[in-house]
């Protein structure tokens, strides 16, 4: 009786659910944020909304102190450095990105958001069909950052020391620190409040190349920075010198290398006075590379083909180091070669002691015997007579 009834309930409440839901206006989950961005930067505001149906997103601008109000953006304006991507789901989420900022792109941006079905006609007022959000970005001058050239070591020659130097040159804020980084980290002890600073590297050395950068804090903008890079052949400055498997196993050698920029490694075989490349007709090889680092793998060792030595290069623009490796591939029974020799000693010791045996049994039983008797017969004889005489 009940059986016909429970659809028809069941599309009734998702109908009132529906309406009910209908009526949720449109709300921000995410609203942008401001920020203040040196010349040449990029940023992004984000703006994520929710509401039944979803809601549509749109973005505003306007000057600081404006008296023109509010011009709508698009994806591709101002010279295609302004891109907007949209995505309606569940929420309506947008992302507002500038590329390559220019002082005049400071601003107010404003998200909006309705899905107020009136919310395009005319006769509406704005500001009650659309919720707004806003944020403010400044965009001050990048500071001028004079630096000392790019820096290639010889491979050939050490050279005594090497200065790399950045003076901050043009600059409309206050400056608080400068700092050197080297591949991304800060150089211990290199903090200080000057503007025209110096790192020097004694007798540099491969590993002392890398990506440098002197780096300017301020005191109300983001950091500024300057690279200089110092380059340098790679040196194979670790490698695996052997490696000892049993056949079947898997044997792993490696390289790993100072210098920079970080090299492209190859690796190949030694044979006859020549270098080969590695033949992996059987699959068995895997080299994995990560830039200073690379990893030669030989998995299921074939004892016939494999043995012998292995060679990994790293070459850079500057120059190349290479290395060599000897592989050794034992049988299956060399684990239990140890246990034979044991086995073979105890036989050769039992056969020596059995042929001794045999050898030494007619000869000595013989002898040794009556002589035994003999003397103690004599001793005997010889009680007997004393004790005859007394
Ligand atoms: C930085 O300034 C110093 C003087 O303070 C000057 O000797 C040096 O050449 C400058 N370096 C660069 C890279 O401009
Ligand atoms: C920056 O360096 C250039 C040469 O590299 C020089 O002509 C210029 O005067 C320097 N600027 C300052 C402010 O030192
Ligand atoms: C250098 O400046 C850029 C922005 O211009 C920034 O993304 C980067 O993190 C800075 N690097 C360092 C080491 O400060
Ligand atoms: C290899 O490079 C990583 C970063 O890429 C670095 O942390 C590591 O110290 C380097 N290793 C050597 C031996 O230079
Ligand atoms: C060797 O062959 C295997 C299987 O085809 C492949 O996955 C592997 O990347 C190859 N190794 C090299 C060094 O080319
Ligand atoms: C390695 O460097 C030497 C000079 O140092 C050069 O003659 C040789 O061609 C280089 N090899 C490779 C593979 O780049």
């Amino acid at each position: 009786m009940s059986r016909p009834g429970k659809p028809v309930l069941v599309v009734l409440g998702v109908l009132v659910l529906h309406t009910v839901v209908f009526a949720q206006n449109a709300g921000f989950v995410k609203s942008p944020l401001s920020e203040t961005k040196l010349t040449g930067d990029t940023f992004e505001l984000y703006c994520d909304v929710i509401g039944t149906p979803t809601p549509e997103v749109q973005w505003w601008y306007a000057e600081v102190d404006s008296v023109n109000g509010f011009i709508q953006l698009w994806d591709g304006a101002r010279g295609q450095r302004v891109s907007i991507n949209t995505a309606y789901g569940s929420n309506g989420v947008s992302v507002l990105a500038v590329v390559r900022v220019i002082t005049g792109d400071s601003g107010i941006y404003e998200c909006r958001a309705s899905n107020n079905p009136q919310r395009n006609d005319l006769h509406q007022n704005p500001s009650t069909v659309w919720i707004r959000a806003q944020a403010t970005v400044t965009v001050l001058q990048k500071p001028l950052i004079n630096v000392t050239d790019h820096i290639t070591l010889p491979t050939d020659t050490n050279l005594p020391q090497v200065t790399l130097q950045c003076n901050l040159t043009t600059v409309s804020y206050n400056h608080r620190w400068s700092y050197w980084t080297k591949n991304g980290e800060e150089i211990p002890t290199t903090r200080t409040e000057q503007k025209n600073i110096e790192y020097k590297i004694n007798k540099p050395r491969a590993e002392d190349a890398g990506e440098y950068m002197c780096v300017y804090t301020f005191e109300l903008a983001p950091l500024a920075n300057a690279s200089i890079e110092v380059k340098s052949a790679p040196d194979i400055t670790g490698h695996k010198r052997s490696e000892n498997k049993n056949e079947g196993e898997r044997a792993v050698l490696y390289c790993k290398s100072v210098g920079y920029p970080h090299p492209l490694w190859t690796w190949r075989k030694l044979g006859e006075g020549a270098s080969f490349d590695i033949d992996n007709s059987s699959g068995r090889f895997f080299i994995s590379n990560k830039d200073n680092y690379t990893e030669l793998s030989i998995i299921n060792l074939d004892i016939e083909s494999d043995p012998g030595e292995y060679e990994c290069s790293a070459n850079n623009m500057i120059g190349n180091s290479t290395m060599t490796s000897v592989l050794r591939v034992r049988s299956h029974l060399a684990p239990l070669w140890p246990l034979l020799g044991v086995l073979a000693e105890i036989i050769v010791l039992v056969l020596i002691i059995v042929i001794y045996e045999k050898r030494k049994k007619p000869d000595e039983v013989p002898d040794a015997g009556p002589m035994k008797t003999n003397s103690t017969n004599n001793h005997k004889d010889k009680n007997l007579r004393q004790r005859n005489t007394n």
